[in-house]
């Protein structure tokens, strides 16, 4: 039957036909037999999809299972556990299960909206930690052959937004994932990630002094609160852009220019990061809306990276925005930006 599609856009979406699965074991009989040959969307929480055109097949993984597979490996940083979570387990629940339970490692993750199963396509990332840091393994389903495969770490090919997952979005169903965690207690201070902007300004508000991850969690918590705005409240899918990473010359020509504009490194020696938010900010995007279509497309009065639906704007609307902030940034910057979500029935 034809079922809306959650997205934390809101964009009004149906899907043809939605099928939801609770066991992965079924996942071979489905594709050899009623399945064979289709190339269904594959739903999470809706978090990182920007749907133009509504698709025919959809498919949700709603199996919740979390369990600790192995209770004991040596870590570098203390000693810890591998934790296996169902793709369909959302990921902010399981982020405080695994604080709940002793762990450590994502606390830096918090309150990122989608499920599981999701996080490693684009290697969610947030304060200084991105989610393939904390991968051990990845289970998938092969769609065309049936079989289910384990992706260690280095085969997921992790990059900033990227995996391999993200390449071949047709092939793989990711059915669950491995986390390496370190208990909490053994946890040396030093190895909280505190570096990214805010978190230490954040612990010291709060009264922290001595934190551990509960109270990091807390901090991100609390930041993402105040800095980005709900999805409860108002349709949004996180960052709409990537940070985009140019040559290392380019980003020395841009700072000559641009002195305030934050640059970042971690994209290797030859290249630099830019802050896609301040770029779009010095363009006046921030807090504007579309003058077309519902005129409910429109950019964050809190953040410039994100793009927000008011009420009614459509796909198509949030998409036509999107394109005339890129064409913006690129005729005064000469820089291209690109989207951070998944576009449905559509093309960048
Ligand atoms: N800035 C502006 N204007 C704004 C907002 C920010 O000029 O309206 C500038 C400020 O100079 C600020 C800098 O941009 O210092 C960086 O902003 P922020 O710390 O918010 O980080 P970001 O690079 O914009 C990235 C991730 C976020 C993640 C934060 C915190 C990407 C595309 N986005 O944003 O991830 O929460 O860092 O770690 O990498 C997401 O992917 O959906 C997401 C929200």
């Amino acid at each position: 039957v034809s079922a809306p599609l959650r997205n934390t856009f809101g964009v009004d979406a149906r899907a043809g036909r939605l099928i939801e699965i609770d066991d992965a074991n079924d996942l071979p009989a489905l594709f050899a037999g009623a399945l064979a040959g289709a190339s269904p969307l594959v739903v999470g929480g809706g978090s990182n999809l920007l749907i133009v055109e509504n698709p025919a097949l959809a498919l949700a993984l709603t199996s919740r299972d979390i369990r600790i597979v192995r209770g004991h490996i040596v870590r570098e940083q203390g000693d810890g556990a591998i934790v296996r979570a169902d793709a369909g387990v959302e990921w902010h629940a399981f982020v405080l299960w695994t604080l709940e339970h002793g762990f450590a490692g994502l606390e830096n993750l918090s309150l990122i909206p989608g499920t599981v199963g999701a996080a490693p396509i684009q290697n969610i990332g947030a304060y200084g930690v991105e989610v393939g840091e904390r991968i051990h393994a990845v289970e998938v389903f092969e769609r065309a052959t049936g079989a289910f495969h384990r992706f260690d770490t280095a085969a997921c090919a992790f990059a900033y937004r990227d995996s391999v997952f993200k390449h071949d979005l047709d092939r793989y169903l990711i059915v669950a994932v491995e986390f390496a965690l370190p208990h909490a207690a053994s946890l040396p201070s030093s190895a909280l990630k505190l570096d990214y902007a805010g978190i230490r300004e954040e612990l010291t508000a709060m009264g922290i002094d001595a934190p551990d991850a509960r109270t990091v969690a807390e901090a991100v918590i609390r930041l993402r609160r105040r800095k980005l705005p709900d999805p409860a409240v108002v349709g949004n899918a996180g960052s709409f852009f990537k940070n985009p990473i140019v040559p290392l010359a380019q980003a020395e020509a841009l700072l000559a220019d641009h002195p305030r504009l934050p640059v970042f490194r971690g994209a290797g020696d030859d290249s630099r990061k830019l802050s896609a938010a301040w770029l779009i900010d010095a363009c006046d995007w921030k807090g504007r809306r579309s003058d077309t279509g519902s005129g409910d497309a429109g950019v964050s009065e809190q953040h410039a990276l994100v793009l927000v639906n008011h009420g009614r704007a459509s796909g198509a609307e949030l998409l036509d925005l999107a394109r005339r902030i890129a064409e913006d940034v690129q005729s005064r910057f000469g820089v291209a930006i690109e989207p951070e979500p998944r576009l449905i029935g559509a093309h960048w």
